[in-house]
């Protein structure tokens, strides 16, 4: 095949792009040839830990938003690849919530495996993608950070797989500039132990307010005040922990809730969530959307509409994480292998208003598990991923929703059981609260190993 395909991104998603391909070369389809840009220097995407924040070594912005300590916050059961199994990579079961540095290994695994590494330009950031009408091709203008060397090259396809947890949303409160402490954004939170004995704000009530919280709350915060914009995350939280409504404004370090009460507080963390942002994309090209499950003008969540040599990885707001990536690159791989036929621009706009506005039937969780495993589904069907159990992942998620509401401190210790090999997981040698060490070698109880990529 003479065809050229860019992938933006070497993370989970890119990975998966990179993985589909290989899995089609390896069954004997004539593949194009595939480019990965990542401007990191290694693969992984906000799996792949970094101290910095701000810029990183190059002057780029430090993409992970990922920190120390960090835990897998769903069982990985509901995360697991459906052609490489945990089982496989650590040849024997672990634990249901594994750390950041467990689930990096498991995700390097399975490309390490399938030799995908040498078609990635590490260390290379996309500055700009154009399409021109008459050739039908994208030029992409990239930088080779290491040389300080700036080259284009055409492609027919561009993937693009950035991810959309780097740009942080920054609101401001009346005070702010005036706080006597730090202000950050948890895009740039990374010691939970810097808060340690300090009274803290957590702003948001999603899944990084929530996080966050109990991460300093585990490290020896001395209080915990989250404040909620519509509505509290509603947990039995420790006795050194409290919910409070939206904040009025700040003054010195005390923080005024819309309720009329008041807390003065050492540090504030803004867990408000991430934007969308592209600035390598033209108006034409640029996805525009709120962190939702299905965003408009992605045809089944992966095709640009106006344009569908242009497709997007991992763009929806994520229950479902690495499977549902394959899912979307085995779908991206087919329609660029001619597998999949495209309907006329105007159906794929029906079909993505349709599955929009179904999204928005019901704001329950329990809801957008079914809707996004149902989305999931509807792709798997299309392609020859490997079929697996999503209404037994459906499950899991309820399981996981109960055991949080029964006890937010102690979820983390339960068990699931794989929906691809059928085994229970066991339980981990140490309750999370008490499991200061995230390391790989504390959490498998091995010795220290030299990591490699
Ligand atoms: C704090 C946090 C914790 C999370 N925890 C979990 C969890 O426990 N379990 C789970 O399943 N999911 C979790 N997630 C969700 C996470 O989004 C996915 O697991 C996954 O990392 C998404 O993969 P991705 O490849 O789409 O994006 P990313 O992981 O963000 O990777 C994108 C890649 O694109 C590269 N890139 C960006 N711009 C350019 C450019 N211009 N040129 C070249 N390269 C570029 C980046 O360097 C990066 O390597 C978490 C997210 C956050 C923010
Ligand atoms: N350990 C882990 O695995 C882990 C840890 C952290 C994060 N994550 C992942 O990271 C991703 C992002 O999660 P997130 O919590 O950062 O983002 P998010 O889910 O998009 O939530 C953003 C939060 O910010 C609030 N918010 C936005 N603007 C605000 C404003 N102006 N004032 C006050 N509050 C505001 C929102 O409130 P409204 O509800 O009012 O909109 C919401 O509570 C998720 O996929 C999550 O699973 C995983």
């Amino acid at each position: 095949m003479s065809k050229k395909v860019a992938i933006i991104g070497a993370g989970p998603s890119g990975l998966a792009q990179l993985r589909a391909f290989k899995s089609a070369k390896d069954k004997g389809a004539d593949v194009p040839e595939v480019v990965c840009f990542e401007k990191q220097s290694d693969w992984g995407g906000l799996w792949n830990y970094s101290w910095r924040t701000g810029l990183d070594e190059s002057g780029e912005i430090a993409h992970s938003s990922m920190y120390r300590y960090l835990w897998s916050n769903g069982p990985k059961e509901a995360l697991e690849f459906a052609d490489y199994y945990f089982e496989e990579h650590f040849d024997h079961p672990i634990a249901s919530y594994p750390p950041r540095e467990v689930l990096f290994d498991y995700i390097q695994g399975r490309v390490k495996k399938a030799g995908v590494r040498e078609q990635i330009q590490f260390n290379t950031a996309v500055r700009d993608v154009s399409f021109c009408e008459d050739t039908k091709k994208f030029t992409v203008r990239v930088h080779d950070l290491v040389e300080d060397k700036a080259y284009s090259e055409e492609f027919d396809y561009v993937i693009v797989a950035s991810g959309h947890f780097t740009t942080p949303n920054v609101p401001e409160y009346e005070g702010f500039s005036h706080f006597n402490g730090r202000i950050l954004h948890a895009h740039d939170f990374r010691d939970a132990l810097e808060f340690k004995d300090k009274d803290l704000l957590i702003v948001g009530s999603s899944y990084s307010a929530e996080d966050i919280g109990s991460q300093c709350y585990k490290y020896g915060a001395k209080s915990i005040t989250s404040s909620y914009r519509s509505a509290p995350m509603g947990f039995k939280w420790p006795d050194n922990w409290e919910e409070k409504p939206g904040i009025v404004k700040v003054e010195g370090n005390t923080v005024h809730f819309i309720d009329g009460t008041t807390k003065k507080v050492d540090a504030i963390i803004l867990c408000t969530g991430y934007q969308h942002h592209f600035p390598f994309l033209p108006d034409s090209l640029r996805l525009k959307t709120k962190n939702i499950l299905y965003p408009l003008d992605l045809y089944k969540g992966v095709v640009w509409e106006k344009n569908p040599q242009l497709m997007y990885l991992g763009m929806q707001d994520q229950w479902y994480t690495f499977n549902m990536f394959d899912a979307q690159a085995w779908y991206a791989r087919d329609v660029i292998l001619g597998r999949v036929e495209l309907p006329s621009f105007d159906l794929m706009q029906k079909h993505t208003k349709e599955w929009h506005e179904l999204e928005l039937a019901d704001p329950s969780v329990a809801y957008a598990y079914k809707f996004q495993g149902d989305y999931i589904q509807m792709l798997v069907d299309e392609t020859d991923y490997p079929n697996f159990d999503i209404e037994g992942m459906r499950l899991t998620f309820l399981d996981w929703k109960n055991n949080k509401k029964e006890n937010i401190m102690t979820f983390r210790d339960k068990s699931h059981k794989s929906l691809m090999t059928g085994t229970q997981s066991p339980a981990h040698h140490t309750p999370w609260l008490e499991a200061l060490d995230d390391s790989l070698e504390a959490y498998l109880r091995i010795k220290k190993r030299k990591t490699s990529a």
